[in-house]
């Protein structure tokens, strides 16, 4: 493949990859779960520490009750208009719960003992680049997926942990809702290339003033509400 066949095809599945919130039952095919997570395996991570776990959960009264955690601690933002047609996260096959391995921090420079700020950035990092890859991976096989990040707040997390028998050192980083696709998402509205690219020398002329920035974001969050 030329390069410019390569790139051309990884933005076309960065494109095809969106959130979808709304899940059909059906069963995700034997394998699929284990080539998602294989693609995880190669994502970069602060000194390759690899501080990642994958819980897969299939079994209907695991995620009964991950469901019923979440719904108590972490409900879904919903947007009243739509909820009566819906279908939601609770219908997909697949959860997949990407635990942090704060152990493994003994691997960063320093070989810290402690959970600091720049472990923690370090982390973040490092764990979001292996999400987006499973996210990336499951629009490879056609698949749908969501970020529930809510799993990860304090009372889901305690829950969520006890459900599914997490030891304490390890900590949830995100839940991937995955399956197939029961809603299309609307088109995606991102902003201008020539907006968002600066070279060399910058000053405060070439951002967004505040007002720009507090009105892009009212217009976001309005998109955001249509998918929700
Ligand atoms: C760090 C992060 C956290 C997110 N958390 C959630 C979430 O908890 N629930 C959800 O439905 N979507 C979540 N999303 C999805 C975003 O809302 C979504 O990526 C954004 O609206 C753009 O839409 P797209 O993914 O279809 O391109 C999250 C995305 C990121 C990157």
């Amino acid at each position: 493949m030329k390069e410019s066949e390569t790139y051309d095809y990884l933005l076309g599945l960065v494109k095809k990859r969106r959130t979808i919130r709304q899940f059909k039952p059906d069963p995700v095919p034997d394998g699929y779960v284990e080539k998602i997570i294989e693609v995880a395996r190669w994502a970069p991570s602060g000194f390759h520490t690899q501080p990642w776990e994958f819980v897969v959960v299939k079994k209907k009264e695991v995620k009964d009750a991950i469901v019923a955690a979440l719904e108590q601690y972490a409900p879904p933002i919903t947007n009243p208009a739509r909820i009566p047609t819906r279908r939601s996260f609770r219908d997909a096959p697949v959860f997949i719960l990407l635990l942090a391995e704060w152990r493994a921090k003994v691997g960063l420079p320093g070989h810290p003992e402690e959970k600091n700020a720049r472990v923690t950035a370090l982390y973040n990092s490092s764990l979001a680049s292996a999400f987006l890859y499973m996210h990336l991976a499951a629009a490879s096989l056609g698949l749908a997926s969501q970020w529930y990040t809510a799993a990860s707040s304090p009372d889901a997390e305690r829950t969520i942990k006890a459900i599914v028998g997490i030891p304490e050192p390890l900590a949830i980083y995100d839940m991937m809702v995955l399956g197939y696709a029961a809603s299309t998402p609307n088109p995606k509205e991102v902003r201008a290339l020539d907006e968002i690219i600066h070279y060399d020398n910058c000053g405060p002329q070439d951002f967004r003033t505040d007002e720009e920035v507090i009105a892009d974001a009212e217009k976001t969050w309005a998109w955001c509400m249509t998918q929700h």
